[in-house]
């Protein structure tokens, strides 16, 4: 049985049924749900639509309901739709006559938009302390490696040396904008839908803003039409999580060159590897590519999503009960991949002699003797085309630049440039790659990280 009963003759079909029911997935919601209703049931009380014993009563009662859904005995029945349906059904069995007024002035439109909203600004803080835990990851991993260096790419050919904390570090910072990005959602998202009822408002005595301010909103909605339909939340919370999908996918991209034999700058821990069926000498980065893989869900459930809204005429459709899987879906993916890529880099040994050999390749020199040259009052233009002439002979000598330098009459001074790790040294403008400057970028950087623990946690 329904709860709509009333109007019908017949039962729904099992073929509706089976394509509208969502207990079997909305059911996580049933915590965040029951906060709702708890609140919605101490509003009616404060409008007089219950007598403080009715409301005392309806709390208890929601209150064992919540304990059978923790304990894993609360049996659904065979009407329960979703899982608003599911608790009002069973703390109505458990509470008597009085249960017939918990949905009063109340739809399952604005309940579900309210539901929804407390279960992502939690899950966007949880989201937000587990991208922080893998800042802590690669900040610890640059620790450890303290010094290591490498190639900096642009267009995977070598172009200058880079710290590895320095490397790291760069992923951190976009990681950073994660969790600000996630946080800024939070804010935005926290106004309460609940007292729109089904579109329009009720004409009984409620007042929102005690059941926003109950439930820690900073307001209630303005527009009751608005409060009902709007998904924003969802559409935003879908994308920051693609994002930081998208992230983590050029780190685990990374990762897979850096442990092949090609490169070998790294190896992963044997925890964090796996084996070949066939080929016994095997030792795959298949975290890494899980990590890059997943994000194309990533990036799917968000389209899904965008893609479900944008034809919706206001206000709520039922189409908008497909918000749900996406949501459920991203965020248990990302939570995934956050805590094994911090596995991996944790377990990952970096390879430095073979890293700083490759960074030390005396091509990546030229920009040295070029800046050298502009030191002595020679227009950039103009090192580099000497600069230039001087590769060029190397490549057509097959010899190394540093001796075509050093035969050079011009550039013979600079062979102190090619020292190993001179080039790495040499960046020390503010925010390059070396060691001078990595020192404000550490503090920089954990300044700021203090700041997002904080404000994750509030
Ligand atoms: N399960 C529904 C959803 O997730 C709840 C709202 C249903 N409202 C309605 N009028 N049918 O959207």
């Amino acid at each position: 049985m329904t709860l709509w009963g009333g109007r019908f003759d017949s039962p729904m079909s099992r073929a509706l049924w089976d394509l509208s029911e969502s207990f079997s997935f909305d059911r996580a919601l049933y915590a965040h749900d029951i906060r709702g209703s708890q609140a919605h049931v101490e509003g009616l009380r404060v409008a007089g639509l219950l007598s403080d014993e009715e409301a005392a009563l309806l709390v208890e009662t929601l209150e064992v309901v919540r304990r059978e859904f923790d304990e894993g005995t609360f049996t659904p029945a065979p009407g329960d739709e979703d899982v608003h349906m599911a608790i009002e059904r069973r703390a109505t069995e458990l509470a008597g006559p009085v249960g017939a007024k918990i949905h009063t002035s109340r739809s399952r439109n604005d309940q579900v938009a309210t539901t929804l909203r407390l279960f992502t600004r939690d899950a966007l803080g949880a989201l937000g302390a587990r991208v922080l835990e893998l800042v802590d990851a690669l900040v610890e991993v640059a620790a450890r490696n303290d010094g290591a260096y490498l190639p900096g790419y642009t267009h995977l050919q070598r172009a200058q040396p880079v710290l590895l904390a320095h490397h790291l570090y760069a992923h951190a910072w976009s990681l950073l904008r994660d969790v600000d990005r996630l946080l800024d959602n939070r804010a935005r998202m926290n106004v309460s839908p609940l007292g729109a009822g089904a579109i329009a408002g009720t004409s009984l005595a409620i007042d929102p803003a005690v059941t926003a301010s109950l439930l820690g909103f900073d307001e209630a909605f303005a527009n009751s039409m608005d409060a009902v339909s709007d998904r924003d939340f969802v559409a935003e919370t879908l994308f920051d999580v693609a994002l930081i999908g998208v992230h983590l996918s050029r780190m685990g991209e990374e990762l897979v060159l850096w442990t092949s034999a090609e490169f070998n700058f790294a190896s992963l821990g044997d925890d964090f590897t796996t084996g070949s069926s066939m080929l016994p000498q095997k030792k795959n980065s298949d975290v890494a590519e899980l990590a890059r893989g997943k994000a194309g869900r990533l990036v799917g459930n968000l389209t899904a999503l965008l893609v479900t809204l944008k034809g919706l005429p206001l206000t709520y459709n039922r189409d908008l009960q497909e918000d749900k899987e996406p949501l459920f879906d991203s965020l248990a993916q990302v939570d995934r991949v956050l805590v094994a890529l911090a596995g991996a880099y944790r377990s990952m040994s970096f390879h430095r002699d073979v890293a700083a050999a490759a960074a030390n390749d005396d091509l990546l020199v030229a920009i040295d003797i070029a800046e050298r040259l502009v030191e002595e009052g020679i227009a950039f233009r103009n090192a580099h085309e000497r600069v230039g002439r001087a590769v060029g002979d190397a490549v057509r000598r097959g010899v190394s630049l540093a001796t075509v330098v050093a035969e050079s009459d011009d550039l013979a001074g600079y062979a102190d440039l090619f020292a190993p790790g001179h080039a790495l040294a040499a960046r020390r403008s503010p925010g390059a790659s070396g060691p001078a400057a990595l020192v404000d970028q550490r503090r920089r950087l954990e300044k700021r990280l203090a700041a997002a623990k904080r404000r994750v946690l509030s």
